[in-house]
């Protein structure tokens, strides 16, 4: 079995809460990480270090988990960039583009669409995600919705199925028929490759019944359910995905008291966090001008707040966690602790992953190690380049 330390960790993020610091990031001062094949084997003070074959020398810096991106939309084709200067020019987001990128992506190969899919999760991982979970969603047909999910499991487990993303143009005066369509044979040439099933459930989208009836029959196949809720408007969209039993409710930017009220009673028994998370979309926020969501009022609520990048050619076209954070430090009132927690630990609650997110004996060796000496740099450095090395399944990442 080959070995790997990865020594001289000035501060090590391992999100194992009661260790180190005592804080939720289980904060500790010059470690060590040994890994074993893909896992972790053993975390400690840099001083007790096992031997290892090899060794990563972090020269003090500052390390922590790989990102969990559990938002992306990375299986298109064409460009919006015109959309988003409008935009910028005072145009307002409504989710219309979504359908320019579906007749772009249907007239594309599979080798076109590959080659974004894998660009984008380079990208991603260059800056320092190593787990990054794939929606279909702009095919809209059985073949193209298929084609989506098998081109986006070859690079990840975590691929969702977003047939139910808008009402595509041929079904736009008879959207119950498009239901039936994506409840029917869409969703069995699509299950095979999804392990999630996601609704855009917000008006001039998906109604509530809609999207019920969507989740309940993709559950019903063996997938696990998370939707968009809450992006343009208030709406349904939370409290369905609560009372689903949703993996995560995506963007949450408008809420009120019972949509708040709803995810803080879905508290785990074990007070480890809530069943479902609040995964909140800041970049969504930056490219339509919209106004952030509260992630103050959600953890001041006990609810469980993931971040991710919602990475797609229209509403946030970043594959940047570090942004994420930054944005949510600045713009959401998290505390750096709670943006790292929430862009790492918090994903992986999102994705309900025990196995990511965390640097203890048996997790994936996912790691990463900043251009930094703590992780407050990735909020207070924005837009500088501070991922210096990834590990991925034990592999360090060429750059
Ligand atoms: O999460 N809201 C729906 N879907 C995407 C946007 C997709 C697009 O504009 O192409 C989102 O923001
Ligand atoms: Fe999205």
């Amino acid at each position: 079995m080959s070995s790997l330390l990865v020594d001289n960790i000035g501060e090590l993020v391992t999100n194992v809460p009661g260790t180190g610091d005592g804080s939720p990031l289980g904060l500790r001062r010059d470690a060590a990480v040994l890994v074993e094949e893909e896992r972790v084997a053993w975390v400690g003070p840099a001083r007790y270090a096992p031997a290892a074959d090899r060794r990563i020398d972090a020269g003090g810096a500052a390390a922590l988990p790989g990102f969990v991106d559990s938002h992306a939309h990375l299986v298109f084709a064409g460009d919006r960039a015109a959309e988003f200067a409008a935009r910028m020019a005072g145009q307002p987001y409504t989710g219309g583009g979504i359908r320019t990128t579906v007749g772009a992506t249907r007239a594309a190969s599979d080798d076109t669409l590959r080659t974004t899919v894998r660009r984008l999760v380079g990208e991603a991982m260059r800056q320092g995600t190593t787990t990054i979970e794939i929606k279909s969603g702009y095919g809209l047909t059985v073949a193209d919705e298929a084609r989506s999910l098998r081109i986006a499991a070859e690079v990840s487990d975590e691929t969702t199925f977003l047939g139910a993303h808008v009402v595509p143009t041929e079904y736009a005066d008879r959207p119950d028929d498009y239901v039936g369509l994506v409840c029917g044979p869409m969703l069995a040439a699509a299950a095979p490759y999804a392990r999630w099933v996601d609704v855009f459930c917000e008006r001039g989208a998906f109604d509530a019944d809609h999207a019920r009836a969507i989740l309940t029959v993709g559950q019903a196949a063996g997938l696990g359910v998370r939707l968009h809720a809450n992006q343009l408007g208030p709406g349904p969209g939370v409290r369905l995905g609560v009372e689903l039993g949703a993996a995560s409710v995506d963007h949450c930017t408008h809420l009120d008291d019972a949509d708040v009220a709803a995810l803080a009673g879905s508290a785990a028994a074990d007070g480890s966090g809530t069943t479902t998370v609040a995964t909140l979309l800041p970049g969504a926020e930056f490219s339509t001008r919209s106004p952030y969501p509260d992630a103050r009022r959600l953890l001041d609520a006990g609810v469980t707040v993931a971040l991710a990048t919602d990475c797609n050619p229209g509403s946030s076209y970043t594959s940047s966690m570090p942004f994420c954070v930054a944005l949510a430090v600045r713009e959401m009132r998290m505390t750096p602790a709670e943006a790292v927690w929430a862009a790492t630990a918090g994903g992986a609650r999102a994705l309900r992953r025990t196995d990511v997110g965390v640097l203890r004996p048996g997790a994936r060796a996912d790691l990463t190690v900043l251009d930094a000496p703590s992780y407050l740099h990735l909020a207070y450095r924005p837009g500088v380049p501070l991922i210096r090395q990834v590990l991925h399944n034990g592999v360090p990442q060429c750059r």
